[in-house]
């Protein structure tokens, strides 16, 4: 029976840029979702921006723009990201919106008014980055252990939230619904936090502390707190959809949140609570991940350890990344990303693996036969790899709802292996050249393509755009979308033999891993002392050697007053974009504190591939050059740039130091 989900992803703050890590939870619902069309589910899949509260009306002072600004083009960032490397979810919600202030007013007004909201005073240990009061308990050596700071002593009254009446319904909730949160290690987490009496959780921040927030609908002298306040976007989102009709009833009881484990607590105790208080059913399921490292420690902007998924895109594509992630990560414990573990994988799996499978077996049958093989006639080996394909075929809708990826795409390079090693036996570039054994050739490159059609199926929901090129080239072109059904597509033995194909395009082209090894080398040694630690998104930085320049002969002298018509201004750039059809240009939006940013084209496409890295940096900008009218919109300024020392790139200028953000440049 087709079953129906509503997977969503956490909404992510808008005080950084997206990195891998958020892209894991996203990328994960968007491969959940094409897995569940695959098996003829239907799924809705939500993600979206958390922006209000404390940390984000910080960075929006520290960045020198109103919280509404920067929010704004944080959450432009997030989303257009998504967008480029094809995310396809069906509803992108910020808590800035009317539908999400709406519906938590509503609640809040709703809980208050059943008696579970009340007025106190309080102190607490405050951590802005978690944005929650934190227990003793959880303290470690009196900091914060996921963001190592010391959380802020705050005495102030409040409101209070009655969790602690819910306690009881919790516990025999997640003791009734023993998978309720995935993986066990989980669930028992939070039932053994729930062993001790659960504190009344704060809800409010008076206007006078924080004014970037919801403002509570039976005391305007107070804003609603984040967690109370983005909990609820799940919800919202569902009851003011893009489409328009309240569509809660339907999805909401089916809902799978996707989160990583630094949000266990507010997701599997606060909200279940908050749900309960408001007579709302629980979300399905809670399938909780580990963190991606980088080194010893969590990705994070606040570690400065992060890399940009755009960055990654352009260097190494973004779904040979998706790969990685399904394949290094044991859903539930922590994994490690490096660009040069990531280059190991790819090589061995996708392009010594899959691809090389691929090549070999196509290049002999487009110069054997132009077209794909007929059958020829099954060996005892051919019908073991056929045997070892079904059962692999079988096992894979439990193991991708079990949400054990890894060891799906582990059984997959077995059967990849199983067939390496039967085509290196039958050797079919030697039977090629033998007339009388043209079946035994025709029967092994039909195995060994059949092997790649099907794994170009199972693969499809974590790496669809290149799983589609793949299928297509082998003629396989029917929808993955439940119109067939799965067991049908993956049966073994559907190669449309005598289709003719054309020589196999590189797939999966091999990664120079020595190239990057000294890439990399160069960038650590050079990234080493640099005050910005996110330089750390080595591929971001392609130096180059030191080489002798030769100066051009300057222009005729000028005076100072000459100099001083030209009006140049630090900028900081407030959003970046790519600009459809132009190979050179970036679109950027810079602040010099006028009204409206300026909107710059700057041709540093080839040289800075990925345009948002900019939003939040200072650059020279010529304030008062004529605006120039291009194809793509009118330019309102240039940004000033000079070429690297070996004159292969072009390097923008910029400050040794802060700069106050609008001042004149002498
Ligand atoms: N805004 C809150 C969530 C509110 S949901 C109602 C928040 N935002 S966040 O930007 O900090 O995002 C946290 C989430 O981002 C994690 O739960 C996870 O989904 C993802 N990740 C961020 N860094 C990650 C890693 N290094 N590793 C794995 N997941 C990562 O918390």
């Amino acid at each position: 029976m087709a079953q129906s989900i509503y997977f969503t992803t956490p909404i992510y703050y808008v005080n950084a840029e997206p990195h891998i890590g958020h892209l894991y939870t996203t990328a994960l619902a968007d491969t959940l979702k094409r897995f569940h069309r695959l098996m003829g589910d239907e799924c809705r899949f939500l993600t979206g921006t958390d922006e209000h509260g404390e940390k984000i009306a910080q960075s929006a002072a520290q960045a020198q723009v109103s919280p509404q600004a920067f929010v704004d083009n944080i959450s432009g960032v997030f989303r257009d990201t998504w967008q480029q490397i094809h995310i396809d979810c069906d509803d992108f919600i910020r808590t800035t919106e009317p539908r999400h202030v709406r519906y938590v007013q509503r609640i809040l007004q709703q809980v208050h008014d059943a008696g579970d909201i009340y007025f106190d005073e309080y102190t607490g240990k405050y951590c802005v980055g978690c944005e929650r009061y934190l227990t003793d308990s959880e303290l470690v050596d009196g900091r914060c252990p996921d963001h190592q700071t010391v959380p802020n002593e705050v005495k102030e009254a409040n409101y209070f939230f009655r969790m602690g009446r819910f306690q009881e319904r919790l516990i025999a909730h997640i003791e009734a619904h023993p998978d309720w949160i995935r993986p066990a290690r989980y669930r028992n987490e939070v039932l053994s936090f729930l062993r001790v009496p659960l504190e009344d959780l704060c809800i409010s921040r008076p206007k006078s502390r924080l004014t970037w927030g919801i403002e509570l609908p039976f005391d305007d002298a107070y804003v609603t707190y984040v967690w109370f306040d983005a909990l609820l976007n799940y919800i919202s989102a569902l009851v003011s959809p893009p489409e328009g009709r309240d569509i809660s009833e339907r999805w909401w009881p089916v809902c799978h949140h996707l989160i990583a484990k630094d949000i266990l607590k507010t997701h599997a105790v606060y909200w279940p609570t908050m749900l309960m208080a408001a007579n709302l059913p629980l979300p399905a399921h809670i399938d909780v991940h580990g963190y991606w490292l980088s080194g010893e420690s969590k990705m994070s902007k606040s570690l400065g350890n992060v890399v940009r998924p755009l960055t990654f895109d352009a260097h190494f594509g973004i779904e040979n990344l998706r790969y990685f992630f399904f394949r290094e990560m044991k859903f539930g414990t922590d994994a490690g990303f490096t660009y040069e573990l990531f280059i190991e994988r790819y090589n061995a799996d996708l392009a010594n693996g899959l691809g090389n499978l691929l090549s070999r077996t196509a290049g002999i049958a487009h110069r054997s036969f132009g077209a794909l093989p007929p059958k020829g006639t099954a060996t005892e080996t051919s019908e073991n790899i056929a045997d070892q394909a079904a059962a692999l075929t079988a096992g894979y809708r439990d193991a991708f709802e079990g949400r054990a990826f890894h060891q799906a795409i582990e059984d997959m390079r077995h059967l990849l292996a199983a067939t390496d090693r039967y085509i290196n036996e039958m050797k079919p570039w030697a039977l090629a050249k033998d007339p009388e054994r043209r079946d035994d050739m025709a029967q092994v490159l039909y195995t060994g393509l059949e092997v790649v059609r099907i794994l170009a199926i199972l693969l499809a929901p974590i790496m669809p755009r290149k799983c589609a090129d793949i299928l297509a080239y082998l003629g396989e072109t029917r929808p993955l979308d439940g119109a067939v059904p799965f067991a049908e597509l993956v049966a073994f033995g559907q190669l449309s033999s005598g289709a003719p194909i054309d020589k196999a395009p590189q797939f999966f082209p091999r990664i120079d891993a020595q190239k990057w090894a000294q890439e990399f080398a160069q960038q650590t040694a050079d990234t080493a002392d640099a005050s910005d630690t996110s330089a750390q998104d080595k591929s971001a930085l392609a130096t180059a050697p030191e080489v002798p320049r030769v100066m051009a002969p300057p222009k005729p002298e000028i005076t100072i007053d000459d100099f001083a018509k030209v009006d140049l201004r630090v900028g900081m750039v407030v959003s970046g974009h790519e600009v459809p059809g132009a190979d050179k240009l970036v679109r950027l939006m810079v602040d010099i504190g006028e009204a409206q940013p300026r909107q710059v084209f700057a041709g540093i496409k080839s040289h800075y591939p990925d345009p948002a890295q900019w939003v939040g940096k200072r650059l020279i900008l010529v304030a008062n050059l004529k605006p120039r009218q291009m194809k793509f919109g009118l330019s309102e300024g240039m940004i000033l740039a000079g070429s690297s020392v070996d004159k292969q790139r072009l390097v923008v200028a910029s400050f040794d130091g802060e700069l106050c953000g609008g001042d004149g440049v002498r």
